[in-house]
């Protein structure tokens, strides 16, 4: 069945129907569903949700954009989250160039604790990068000695993502893999071998084709499953499966 690694359903955008939305997922063939925080609020908010539905389960951390709100205190609240037994992952935590809305230091500061803090607890991350290649990779190499996890919406060239891998990360692959214009991701789903890819799908962003710019959600990951096995020569069942697998072996969900 469908592992969604990484949602975002404490969005907004699913206030009129999230309920709804969320109680038909089994029937639409979705196992399971990490939800990821991205603000401090949504920290509190994710694990909260992951309670109400057994086949949900919480990724806590602070994204690049929201990193103004840490300091030593916060970053200790939060810190108590972990505690919780459906808080699987420590995430989204990275750098983002692309907006910039943190002193690019500040953001590499609190990715680099954040990273830390996941190697002391052990615990799998999902990592977010725009625009920031080298220098997240750089910071993966050197503070993410022993972790695993996920480049969450990877955007990378072939070959970084291979170095990943080459390190134990996984490859997360959503909506855009559809796209016409997505040619530097199906290069890289080429190239990597599915073991080392799992399927995301950043909802409520990122729908991909024949929805793409509509609101996105875990049952469309069929179709990013069919176009991983039409790169692959495989069948979209073989892909759901392998990546189920690898997810659950990630986040150590049996
Ligand atoms: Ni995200």
């Amino acid at each position: 069945m469908i592992f969604d690694t990484h949602a975002h359903y404490d969005d907004e955008q699913f206030n009129e129907d999230r309920d709804k939305l969320l109680s038909s997922m089994p029937a639409w063939g979705v196992s399971a569903i990490v939800n990821v925080s991205a603000s401090l609020d949504s920290c509190w908010k994710v694990v909260e949700m992951a309670h109400r539905y057994p086949f949900m389960y919480a990724a806590v951390g602070v994204h690049p954009d929201e990193v103004g709100a840490l300091n030593e205190k916060s970053f200790g609240l939060m810190r108590e989250l972990f505690e919780d037994d459906k808080v699987v992952a420590m995430g989204e935590i990275g750098l983002d160039y692309h907006w910039d809305t943190e002193p690019r230091e500040v953001q590499k500061k609190w990715f680099i604790r954040q990273l830390e803090l996941a190697g002391e607890l052990r615990l799998p991350v999902n990592i977010h990068s725009r625009d920031a290649s080298e220098d997240t990779f750089q910071i993966v190499k050197e503070h993410g000695k022993r972790l695993k996890g996920i480049i969450h919406c990877f955007s990378g060239s072939k070959e970084l993502a291979l170095e990943y891998v080459k390190l134990g990360f996984h490859i997360g692959v959503g909506g855009v893999v559809t796209f016409k214009n997505g040619r530097k991701l199906k290069q890289v789903v080429e190239e990597v071998p599915l073991e080392s890819i799992v399927l995301e799908t950043d909802c409520p962003y990122l729908a991909p084709e024949p929805y793409r710019g509509r609101r996105n959600y875990s049952a469309y990951l069929k179709y990013v499953a069919e176009e991983i096995a039409a790169l692959k020569g495989l069948t979209a069942e073989e892909v759901i499966k392998k990546t189920e697998e690898t997810a659950r072996s990630i986040y150590l969900i049996p």
